[in-house]
């Protein structure tokens, strides 16, 4: 695998759709860029989506089993071979997903990160990005689907949750105050992303025309 695998993680509208497009924007030139997302990501992910998130009831370990097998898909056919062939896969949600929503809130508890990492045959991302925001101040402007309707309480104990993965495995993630404006979510993003291509022994993310200017400059 000579590609690097990025991920943004945080709560329902913190913006990472927003910030996902402005990295991929950042990151295009020289190297080839898979944006991509879970639930979702594939053909199959789409009726997987479907299935999990505008259908009725669907029962806790169903559902878990759902986002894996979305997961296993999505990583086996799209991210694996596009990391093979050295590209820079940015993704909206992945694993740690499911262990904060299908382990933590709905109760399932350990067996949920087995079950993901037994689907993706233990891929980890190079880095993970938490855009954390206090409950409440999400700029959603679009109708909610089921999983989103639910109470401030749910939501907050969802931000601590991934809050608490981040201090977990604090070499691997960067959180970032997604209650900052646009330009500078992107700018912290930017850096960490940079210092993790250079660890990762790849070309680094130099500022581009739309980054913000160091300070000092007039
Ligand atoms: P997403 O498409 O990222 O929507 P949003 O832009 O609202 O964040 O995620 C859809 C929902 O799916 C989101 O509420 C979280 C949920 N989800 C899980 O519960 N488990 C998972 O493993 C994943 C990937 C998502």
């Amino acid at each position: 695998m000579s590609g690097f695998f990025v991920v943004f993680e945080g709560g329902d509208g913190v913006g990472k759709s927003t910030q996902i497009d402005r990295l991929a924007e950042a990151l295009r030139g020289e190297r080839e860029v898979v944006v991509t997302r879970e639930p979702g990501g594939t053909d199959l992910g789409q009726q997987l989506r479907q299935a999990i998130m505008h259908g009725g009831h669907v029962a806790p370990r169903a559902e878990a089993l759902l986002y894996a097998a979305d997961r296993a898909h999505h990583i086996a056919t799209k991210v694996r071979p596009a990391l093979d062939r050295g590209a820079v896969v940015v993704q909206d949600r992945y694993l740690d997903s499911s262990i904060v929503y299908q382990g933590g809130a709905r109760g399932l508890g350990e067996e949920v990160e087995r079950i993901s990492t037994w689907a993706t045959e233990g891929l980890v991302p190079h880095l993970t990005v938490l855009l954390d925001m206090e409950p409440g101040e999400g700029r959603l402007d679009r109708e909610l689907d089921r999983v989103e309707r639910e109470t401030g309480e749910y939501k907050a104990l969802i931000r601590q949750a991934f809050l608490d993965l981040a201090r977990r495995d604090a070499d691997r993630y960067v959180v970032v105050d997604a209650a900052q404006s646009i330009d500078e979510v992107a700018e912290a993003v930017r850096v960490a992303v940079d210092e993790a291509l250079t660890k990762a022994g790849l070309p680094g993310l130099p500022a581009g025309p739309r980054g913000l200017e160091p300070w000092g400059t007039p």
